[in-house]
């Protein structure tokens, strides 16, 4: 199994192992041991997706060397580039046994036994009615203490760069009792924390356990409760759905953790009606300055996209300036990528690469900036820090701070789970370390 994209596919990738692990298969990192290779792929961005076909390349090699032995190799190509490209794949890779839209997990086990019978270019990318979730296996013990729980899929923004509203289909929210029972396995099986995961998750509206609808706000609230459970994140989420109630979560729900991954894309009111993100610079600002007011101390992160077709070189300084403004402990950056079918890829003025490459190292320096200013400021402070493994250094762990900081520090393997008292030394750009001075 490879993994490519973002947390949904590997939440998607854990529970696929768990139903193969149904039918007696055990996850191997070689490749020429695998009896059947999955490729859980991303559309998003054009080397994403062109990454698959040369990985598809290598499995041909190995496909032909393992028949020489006797042996079978079962290929499939499942995530986001199968929903998108369907038959596509098959006619440029015809070693591809079986195309596996992210709809259709549940129905692997059955469609396994279809290649097994020797049937080949399987192509399964339809939006069932079904809750995939619901049909696939219950889960196995998880390997950390920290676990993602797809609670929300598909989106209905339709920003005009973006694949997801194609790949992932229109929204579709898990029903919260579900969710809850979900959420208790894994804190029986020692999960400490949990992600929610929703390509717009605050956007969240799942049938509440008394049948009526409820937002991510009170979602939070029902998994609180739950004993063990230590902390809650959630990711991503569109700034037209940060509604009033979950900015109060994050002031009165202590398990809720003080960071918030919130994209913006582009700083010009001009691009942003492009894009069709819904909200200008302004009402970005406003809102980042109300969630500050609930929560003073809140790490923001965000994504951005330089170089939107019709981004000119004043449009570009105006993101510069709303992430000199905005103050982001962390931020993604992407040079634009037209994707097929998406309606900006046809746009007229579409920028050059040199000029691309340029925005994204200007603002790359940027963004670098911010972090050792905001990691910077924690140095001599005390933060509760949930370890969550070994670290590259023999006795050293790692684990994270309230606001997703990596922090290094000495303490016996056996501590693993438990959140305790770092006071931070040094900081990098990318991480802290410290010495544990007690238990949180
Ligand atoms: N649902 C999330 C994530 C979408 S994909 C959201 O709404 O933010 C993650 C990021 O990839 C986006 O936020 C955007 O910054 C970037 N992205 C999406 N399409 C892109 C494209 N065509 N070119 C470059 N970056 C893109
Ligand atoms: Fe894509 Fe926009 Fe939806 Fe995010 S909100 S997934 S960027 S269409
Ligand atoms: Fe990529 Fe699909 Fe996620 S396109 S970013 S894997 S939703």
């Amino acid at each position: 199994m490879k993994t490519f994209g973002c947390q949904m596919n590997v939440y998607d990738s854990e529970r696929m192992s768990e139903a193969l692990a149904a039918e007696g298969y055990v996850e191997t990192s070689e490749p020429a041991e695998a009896d059947l290779a999955i490729l859980n792929t991303c559309h998003i961005r054009e080397k994403a997706a062109e990454k698959v076909y040369s990985d598809l390349g290598r499995l041909r090699d190995i496909k032909r060397e393992r028949a020489r032995d006797g042996k079978e190799t079962l290929i499939t190509v499942a995530g986001c580039v199968a929903q998108a490209e369907g038959d596509e794949i098959v006619r440029r890779a015809p070693v591809v046994d079986l195309v596996l839209g992210p709809q259709s997990y549940h129905r692997l086990p059955e469609l396994l036994a279809r290649m097994r019978r020797g049937e080949t270019s399987i192509v399964e990318t339809a939006f069932p009615d079904e809750d995939k979730f619901q049909a696939l296996p219950d889960r196995r013990p998880p390997r950390a203490v920290s676990a993602f729980l797809t609670v929300q899929e598909g989106c209905d923004k339709f920003c005009t760069f973006c694949v997801v509203p194609y790949t992932r289909g229109m929204e579709y929210s898990r029903p919260v009792a579900a969710l809850v029972a979900e959420a208790r396995r894994l804190v029986e099986r020692g999960v400490r924390e949990i992600t929610l995961l929703g390509q717009n998750v605050n956007g969240y509206h799942g049938d509440g356990p008394d049948g009526a609808p409820t937002a991510l706000a009170g979602l939070i609230r029902h998994l609180a409760e739950i004993e063990g459970l230590s902390r809650i994140r959630y990711t991503t989420s569109h700034p037209r759905d940060m509604s009033d109630d979950l900015i109060q979560a994050h002031r009165d729900e202590e398990k809720l953790m003080p960071y918030l991954h919130l994209p913006f894309q582009a700083g010009a009111d001009r691009v942003l009606a492009a894009m069709n993100r819904k909200h200008t610079a302004g009402e970005y600002l406003d809102l980042i300055g109300r969630i500050r007011e609930a929560r003073p101390d809140i790490a923001l992160s965000t994504d951005i996209i330089v170089g939107f077709p019709g981004e000119s070189d004043a449009d570009f300084e105006e993101t510069l300036k709303l992430v000199e403004e905005a103050r982001f402990a962390h931020a993604f950056s992407f040079k634009y990528s037209p994707r097929p079918g998406t309606p900006a890829a046809t746009m007229d003025e579409q920028v050059p690469e040199d000029v691309k490459r340029e925005r994204l190292a200007r603002l790359q320096d940027t963004i670098d900036a911010g972090y050792r200013r905001f990691n910077g400021q924690f140095v001599g402070q005390t933060l509760p820090v949930l370890l969550e493994k070994t670290g590259r250094y023999e006795g050293q762990l790692v684990g994270r701070s309230p606001y997703l900081q990596l922090v290094h520090a000495d303490a016996d393997p056996a501590r693993v789970g438990e959140i305790v008292e770092v006071e931070i030394r040094s900081a990098g750009a990318n991480s802290l370390s410290g010495v544990i001075c007690g238990s949180a």
